[in-house]
C-alpha cells in the first residue's frame, strides 16, 4: 500500500491545490493533506478552519483524509507510516524552494520519497497570499477559489 503525505498551509485552499490533489489521487492508495500548525507563516485562518475547509470542497473519496499535523514533515510521515511527500511545483522559482526542502527531508528520512506534481497551467501563477491580496483590495477571484472558501474569505478580510 503506498501512502503519501500532501502538507502545506492551505490558507485557504484554493483551486490549484485540489487540481494536484485530483491528479495525485490515482498515483496512491492513501493522500492525507496535513495542514502545517507550526508553520512560521502568521495564518488568516485557525488550522481546524483551514482544515474543514480542505473537507468540504476536496473531493469525497474514501482514499482521502484530512487533518493537522506539528513538527517536521518526515516525523510526521513516520508516525503515520507514510512513504512519500507530494508537493507541487508550479514555476522554476518553486522548484529551488521545493529541491532543497526534498533533499533535507531525504537526508533526515532517507526511506521518504518527495513525489512532484505539476499543476494545471491556469493555477500554476497564484498563491494563497496573492489572492488574499486581490480579495482584500476587492478583486475577482472567483477562477481561483471555490465558492465557500471564497465566501469564508471575503467573510475574514473584508466583514
Ligand atoms: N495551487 C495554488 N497555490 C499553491 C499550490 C497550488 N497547487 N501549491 C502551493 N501553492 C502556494 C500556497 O498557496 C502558498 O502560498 P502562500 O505562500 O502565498 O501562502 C505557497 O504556494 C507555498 O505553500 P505551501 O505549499 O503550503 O508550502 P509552505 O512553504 O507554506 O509549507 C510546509 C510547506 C508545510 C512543508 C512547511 O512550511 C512546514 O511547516 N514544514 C514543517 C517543518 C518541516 O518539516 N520543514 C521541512 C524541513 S526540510
Amino acid at each position: 500500500m503506498v501512502s503519501a503525505l500532501y502538507p502545506g498551509s492551505f490558507d485557504p485552499v484554493t483551486r490549484g491545490h485540489i487540481d494536484l490533489v485530483e491528479r495525485a489521487l490515482p498515483l496512491f492508495d492513501h493522500l492525507t493533506v496535513a495542514v502545517a500548525v507550526n508553520s512560521s507563516k502568521a495564518p488568516t485562518f485557525a488550522a481546524e478552519e483551514r482544515v474543514a475547509m480542505l473537507r468540504e470542497v476536496m473531493p469525497a473519496d474514501p482514499r482521502l483524509s484530512v487533518t493537522t499535523f506539528r513538527g517536521l514533515v518526515v516525523d510526521f510521515c513516520r508516525s503515520q507510516g507514510i512513504g512519500a511527500v507530494l508537493r507541487g511545483v508550479r514555476t522554476v522559482s518553486d522548484f529551488e524552494y521545493e529541491y532543497q526542502m526534498a533533499l533535507t527531508n531525504r537526508h533526515l528520512a532517507p526511506g521518504i520519497e518527495t513525489v512532484f506534481v505539476m499543476p494545471s497551467v491556469q493555477y500554476s501563477y497564484v498563491s494563497s497570499s496573492l489572492i488574499r491580496e486581490i480579495v482584500r483590495n476587492g478583486g475577482d477571484v472567483s477562477s481561483f477559489l471555490p465558492p465557500p472558501v471564497e465566501r469564508r474569505l471575503r467573510e475574514r478580510l473584508c466583514p
